[in-house]
């Protein structure tokens, strides 16, 4: 994709593709959890809530996360389907914020992104009602137990509500840290001809 504006010393035209290498230098450098990302997501009527997810590569432009579709999370993205993240990766000192549109992958990706999961991870989407309260450890312990004996000596199935989410971004910021607190900040905005980058003050 071309940028239509690029202004001098922006990372690169592709704000997705410099994504991707920054969170694989972090993974390089030993950085901490280079694959966490806290993701917020609201209420129809506007109301935010964040939560830390893990990362699982970007796909056709979009960054994939998994996750449990009738959590509190699940149900917002199902409602208002817009949706925001943010990486920091301390070994770098950069941090990457993106908003976009939040959507379920099709079946057939979830489905195979389960199939590579270990089982006990496959068995606790069953035993988890992500989101639900539980009275206590033991209780949650005994679904577990349950799920264990249903599904015992056959291949785990993926539970319907359980799956792949995608943020498509529309925007994409990358912040770069910088002697005296001046920060380099490039701002990109997806347009019809590609993304559009300014520079933005610290
Ligand atoms: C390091 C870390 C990684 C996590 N990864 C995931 C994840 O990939 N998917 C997920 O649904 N929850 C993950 N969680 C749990 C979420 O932060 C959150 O507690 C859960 O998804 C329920 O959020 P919700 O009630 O807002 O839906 C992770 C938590 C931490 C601390």
């Amino acid at each position: 994709m071309q940028s239509s504006t690029q202004p001098d010393e922006s990372p690169g035209a592709d704000p997705l593709a410099v994504f991707v290498e920054w969170q694989a230098l972090a993974a390089e450098r030993g950085g901490v959890m280079p694959d966490a990302f806290a993701l917020a997501t609201a209420t129809p009527d506007g109301r935010p809530s964040v939560r830390t997810v893990l990362y699982k590569g970007v796909l056709d432009g979009a960054v994939r996360l998994v996750t449990n579709y009738d959590s509190r999370k699940g149900r917002e993205l199902t409602d208002n389907p817009h949706g925001a993240l943010m990486f920091f990766w301390p070994v770098l000192d950069r941090q990457v914020r993106m908003e976009g549109r939040l959507e379920r992958a099709p079946a057939s990706e979830s489905d195979a992104y389960f199939a590579s999961r270990d089982r006990e991870s496959q068995l606790g989407a069953w035993a988890s009602a992500q989101s639900q309260p539980v009275p206590t450890r033991a209780a949650l312990m005994a679904a577990f137990q349950r799920v264990q004996e249903r599904f015992a000596g056959a291949p785990v199935p993926r539970p319907p509500h359980w799956g792949v989410v995608h943020l498509i971004p529309e925007r994409i910021e990358l912040w770069l840290a910088g002697a005296h607190r001046l920060h380099d900040r490039f701002a990109y905005t997806r347009e019809v001809a590609g993304w559009r980058c300014q520079r933005l003050m610290p």
